[in-house]
C-alpha cells in the first residue's frame, strides 16, 4: 500500500499528524451509496468510529444522518452534520435525556427498564426502538464481541414479552466487527429464528455496524441481495450504521523517529506518538498497522525493529517490524489506515499532545486543520 502524494506535499505535513485523504473517503462513500441505492436502504455514519467533522459536508452529500451514542455525539451531529441523530446508548442519564431527545430522530433502548423509565419523555415525532441481541457473532475477541455470554448489549429473545410494547417501532442489533457479508447472512439466520415473530409489527430494523463494505473483496452483491430479500420478506425499512467502513483506509498517521534504543539485542525505534494514546486498537484488538516505509511482517526485510510509543506504558510498543535499511533518528514512519477508532479514542496520558489533524484534498494539497497545545491538555483537567 502506498500513499499517492508528491514528495513536497508529504514533506509539508508536520509530525505527528493524522491526515485524511479526501478522495479515498469519497470513493468509500460512493460504494456505500451504491449499496443504499441498489438495496433501497439507509446507511448512516457511526460517530463513535469516525467524527472528523471537517469531513461531514462530504459525508452528508452521500449519507443522510449519523448515529450518536452520547449527548456529545448528538450535539456534534446537530451542529456539524445538520441532522437529527439516531440515538442509542447503553444507558441514558436522567438529567440529559430531554435535551438528547431534542437532538434525535430515533431513540433505541438497551433494556426494558430504560424503555419503561423514559418512554413518556419521548416526543411523538421520535421513533422508538429496542436493541436486541441475536446471540451470534463472528467476532473472536471478547473485547469486541457484543454476543459474548452475559453480554450487557441488547435484550436476548427470552427477555422480551410475547408482543412488543405498541409504541416500539424498530429493532436494532449490532454484533459484527470488520465482518463480511457472509457473516451478516449468518447473523440474520439467528436473528430470524429468535425475533421473527416481532417483525410484522415493526417499521425499521437497524442492523448496526461492523459491515466492512469498503474493504477490497467484500461481497457487495451478497450484501445487496441479502438486504433486498430481507426487506421484501418483512416489509421493513433497513438501516446500517457502519463507522469503520466509512473511514476504512482513508488516511494515515505520520510520525518521526526521535530515538533508537537497543536492549538485549532488539532495537526499538521510538516515535513522537504513542500506540496507547493515539492508536489504542493496536494494543487492544490487537491490530498491526501497515507502515509505508517498511513492513509489519518481521521476515520481509533484513532490518528488524520494534516500534515504541513515547509514553511510559511498558506495553506501548509493537514488535517485529522490518525495513530494507537501518532506521535513523529523524526518519519518518507513516502508519496506514489511521482514521477510524483513532482520533475518537485518543488520550493525553503522560501529557502527550494530540497529533495535529490535516487533510489532503482532491487537488493534492495538504491543509493543516488543527494543532494541539498545552492549553488543550490543561483544560481537560481542573
Ligand atoms: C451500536 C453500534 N453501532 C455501530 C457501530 C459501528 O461499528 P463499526 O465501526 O465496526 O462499523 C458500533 C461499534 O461499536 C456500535 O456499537
Amino acid at each position: 500500500m502506498s500513499i499517492s502524494l508528491s514528495q513536497d506535499t508529504f514533506e509539508a505535513i508536520p509530525s505527528p499528524c493524522f491526515v485524511l485523504e479526501e478522495e479515498k473517503l469519497r470513493r468509500n462513500l460512493e460504494r456505500l451509496d451504491s449499496v443504499q441505492k441498489n438495496a433501497q436502504i439507509s446507511i448512516i455514519l457511526a460517530l463513535k468510529g469516525f467524527a472528523m467533522w471537517s469531513s461531514f459536508p462530504l459525508i452528508k452529500s452521500f449519507l443522510k444522518s449519523a448515529t450518536a451514542s452520547s449527548m456529545n455525539e448528538a450535539k456534534l451531529c446537530a451542529e456539524k452534520f445538520s441532522a437529527l441523530a439516531h440515538t442509542y446508548a447503553v444507558g441514558y442519564r436522567d438529567e440529559e435525556f430531554d435535551e438528547l431527545m431534542k437532538l434525535s430522530s430515533h431513540v433505541t433502548f438497551n433494556s426494558l427498564n430504560q424503555f419503561y423509565k423514559f418512554q413518556d419523555r419521548v416526543p411523538p415525532r421520535i421513533s422508538m426502538g429496542l436493541r436486541v441481541n441475536p446471540e451470534w457473532s463472528d467476532v473472536v475477541a471478547d473485547l469486541y464481541n457484543p454476543s459474548q455470554t452475559h453480554s450487557r448489549l441488547g435484550l436476548i429473545s427470552s427477555r422480551l414479552p410475547e408482543t412488543l410494547p405498541p409504541n416500539i417501532e424498530g429493532l436494532h442489533f449490532h454484533v459484527l466487527c470488520e465482518s463480511s457479508a457472509a457473516a451478516l447472512v449468518q447473523v440474520l439466520e439467528n436473528f430470524e429464528k429468535k425475533f421473527k415473530k416481532y417483525l410484522p409489527n415493526i417499521k425499521w430494523l437497524n442492523m448496526g455496524g461492523g459491515h466492512l463494505i469498503t474493504k477490497d473483496g467484500y461481497d457487495v452483491e451478497l450484501l445487496v441481495n441479502t438486504l433486498k430479500y430481507f426487506k421484501k420478506k418483512y416489509q421493513v425499512e433497513i438501516i446500517l450504521e457502519p463507522g469503520g467502513a466509512i473511514a476504512w483506509q482513508t488516511g494515515f498517521l505520520k510520525t518521526t523517529i526521535i530515538d533508537i534504543v537497543e536492549n538485549q539485542g532488539s532495537p526499538t525505534a521510538i516515535i513522537d506518538a504513542s500506540f496507547t494514546c493515539h492508536m489504542p486498537d493496536c494494543l487492544e484488538m490487537p491490530y498491526r498497522p501497515e507502515i509505508m516505509e517498511g513492513s509489519h511482517h518481521a521476515e520481509k526485510y533484513p532490518f528488524r525493529y520494534n516500534i515504541g510509543g513515547i509514553s511510559c506504558l511498558a506495553g506501548d510498543f509493537l514488535a517485529g517490524y522490518s525495513f530494507s535499511k537501518p532506521l535513523k533518528i529523524g526518519n519518518t514512519l507513516t502508519f496506514q489506515d489511521m482514521m477510524h477508532y483513532t482520533m475518537v479514542k485518543t488520550t493525553t496520558f503522560n501529557g502527550i499532545d494530540h497529533p495535529s489533524i490535516g487533510v489532503i484534498g482532491a487537488d493534492d494539497r495538504f491543509e493543516l486543520l488543527k494543532t494541539f497545545t498545552y492549553q488543550d491538555y490543561r483544560d481537560k483537567l481542573s
